[in-house]
């Protein structure tokens, strides 16, 4: 008997927990559980929805996505209420009050999030069909709207005004704030900034003037806005036109984890977002990339990649916003330190000052004076004034280092030329950070691909190894004659040049932006030979 009243009811509760319901809107006093898949607001074309929103294991942030896919793990998510405040998966909701308030609550217990709204009339909650979450009255007022308070995603027609910022997530997987905002600074320009342990601007090119970058400053109204058709103008009169211009797409402007904003476009209902536009071509000028002490260059067809300079060891293999560590302390002995020149490396901001027309000589006194003056960037620059003058900067920290052969200066790195040159190893252990020409959706994974990818690191890291024991052993049968690491500045040019510039030449090419640049086994022994036969002959 028993077991027939369950047959029966079977496929009742079968279809019950299967069938979706859709809710347009809250109304009286209602909720949204965590626990129930069902409740979920959908716009009246079934375009979003917004509901609980799995970030981790057992914590749930409640969001607006695209409908479609429906898979979790695709899912585009445009907004969160709380990112940085996830809550349980056991008793937690969102609730319409009476008063016309909405809150997040976390097990049934906290208020993690609050719309801080009241009403004296009835208050309903409702998806619109551009992504916008609308708290309304009766009387058809807005009491709040998610587009005024947005995470990381511009919507087409969503405004971006003077309180408002786009904040990118922590990373890929990550959907808590990151390091990363665009905003409308004081000077009514549009900006993107990296918050790190100072904050530093990156776009638009802090090289160059507002005006320069042909931004405006007089236009205080600040806003920015993406229309439908891929047109995104500011009131600083920046403005682009995405690639697929005037096609009827789906489109996100978004500040990605990586500090890049990009808008992207899919077709309706395909899964597949693609690039149509990004603020940054060259992404090694991004800053906080690589964490402090490392270098950012950049490989074709791999992306990002850091470095450890020279004295450095990475802090952590899994994260490289944290950078690298010194391998030993430097004193402030003024005979004990030289410096180890870098070409075409740039390190962006912690000056500690800007010293016009100092020679090479002036700029180097300079930083050894300085006892936390770590190195210092020499360069020309063009448009500054006056021109052709050399302009020296002193280093506080090293961050923000970049590589790129287009970039005319150097830096020079204040090193310890007592202790043994064995010490001082080069970091070549090269993560490939992050795919700049990437859709949004997950590539399927090339299997072969991956392996060649894993093999030619293995070579690459066998390949490293033994041009550093080569590189040590010849160091070690030439100590000190061979302070090629090191330019001391009491050798005053006795040295040998020509041996150091084929070490120094050895050294960077490990950092080399092109793999394919970089020596292989035999021609690193046949150089580092070629130069020994030749300074013996001498
Ligand atoms: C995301 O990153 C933040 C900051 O590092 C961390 O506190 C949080 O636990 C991370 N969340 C997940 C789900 O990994
Ligand atoms: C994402 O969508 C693609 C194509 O529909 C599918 O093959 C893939 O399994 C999905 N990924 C996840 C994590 O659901
Ligand atoms: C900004 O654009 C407006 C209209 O196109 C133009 O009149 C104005 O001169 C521009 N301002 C600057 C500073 O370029
Ligand atoms: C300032 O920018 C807004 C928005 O782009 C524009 O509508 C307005 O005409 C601009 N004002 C001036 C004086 O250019
Ligand atoms: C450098 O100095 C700090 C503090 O003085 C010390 O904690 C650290 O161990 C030293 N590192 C090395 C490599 O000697
Ligand atoms: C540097 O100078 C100090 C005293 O001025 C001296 O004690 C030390 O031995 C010198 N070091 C070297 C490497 O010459
Ligand atoms: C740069 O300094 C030199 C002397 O060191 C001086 O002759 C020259 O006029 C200076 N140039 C500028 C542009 O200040
Ligand atoms: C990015 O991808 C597009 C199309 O897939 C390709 O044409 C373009 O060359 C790529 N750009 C870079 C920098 O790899």
């Amino acid at each position: 008997m028993a077991i027939s009243i369950i047959l029966l009811f079977l496929p009742l509760i079968f279809f019950s927990s299967f069938s979706s319901s859709t809710i347009d809107r809250l109304s009286g006093a209602s909720s949204l559980s965590v626990e129930h898949a069902d409740d979920v607001l959908t716009s009246p074309d079934g375009v979003f929805s917004a509901g609980f929103f799995p970030v981790g294991d057992n914590a749930y942030c409640f969001a607006i996505w695209f409908s479609e896919p429906y898979s979790e793990g695709n899912r585009t998510i445009v907004w969160m209420a709380n990112r940085d405040d996830p809550v349980n998966g056991r008793k937690s909701e969102l609730s319409l009050r009476k008063s016309g308030n909405v809150i997040i609550t976390d097990a049934g217990r906290l208020t993690v999030w609050s719309t801080d709204t009241v009403s004296a009339s009835s208050v309903f909650l409702y998806l619109h069909e551009n992504g916008n979450l609308i708290l309304q009255n009766s009387e058809g007022g807005v009491l709040w709207q998610s587009f005024d308070s947005p995470t990381d995603t511009l919507l087409p027609q969503q405004l971006l005004t003077k309180d408002m910022q786009l904040v990118s997530s922590r990373s890929q997987g990550n959907y808590s704030s990151g390091f990363y905002k665009l905003y409308f600074d004081n000077d009514n320009v549009l900006r993107l900034l990296y918050g790190g342990p100072e904050i530093t601007v990156y776009w638009p090119d802090p090289e160059l003037m507002s005006w320069e970058a042909s931004r405006s400053t007089f236009n205080s109204s600040r806003i920015a806005f993406l229309d439908s058709l891929g047109y995104f103008s500011s009131s600083d009169n920046f403005t682009f036109m995405s690639a697929d211009y005037g096609e009827r797409v789906q489109r996100i402007l978004k500040l990605d984890f990586d500090g890049n904003i990009r808008l992207y476009s899919r077709k309706y209902r395909m899964d597949k977002w693609t690039v149509s536009w990004q603020a940054m071509s060259q992404p090694c000028r991004i800053h906080g990339t690589c964490g402090p002490n490392s270098i950012c260059s950049y490989v074709p067809h791999f992306g990002r990649k850091c470095s450890c300079l020279p004295g450095f060891k990475i802090r952590d293999r899994t994260d490289w916003s944290l950078g690298c560590v010194q391998e030993f302390n430097l004193t402030c002995t003024r005979n004990e330190t030289g410096f180890l020149k870098m070409s075409n490396v740039e390190f962006f901001g912690y000056d500690y000052g800007f010293f016009p027309n100092y020679t090479f000589g002036m700029c180097e006194n300079l930083c050894l004076q300085i006892c936390d003056c770590k190195g210092f960037q020499f360069k020309f620059i063009k448009h500054a004034h006056p021109s052709n003058i050399p302009y020296c900067y002193p280093k506080t920290q090293l961050l923000n280092g970049h590589h790129s052969p287009n970039f005319q200066g150097d830096i020079y790195l204040k090193v310890q030329n007592t202790l043994p040159i064995q010490e001082i190893g080069l970091d070549c252990s090269s993560t490939v950070v992050k795919q700049l020409n990437r859709t949004y959706t997950k590539h399927q994974e090339n299997a072969s691909l991956k392996f060649v990818v894993r093999f030619a690191m293995v070579v690459g890291s066998v390949e490293l190894g033994v041009i550093f024991i080569v590189w040590c052993f010849f160091i070690r049968t030439h100590r000190n004659s061979s302070a090629e690491m090191i330019i001391d500045p009491k050798l005053e040019g006795k040295y040998d040049k020509g041996r150091m510039e084929i070490l120094f030449e050895v050294a960077l090419k490990c950092v080399a932006e092109d793999r394919d640049a970089r020596p292989t086994m035999s021609q690193v022994v046949e150089m580092l030979l070629h130069q020994e036969n030749d300074t013996e002959l001498v």
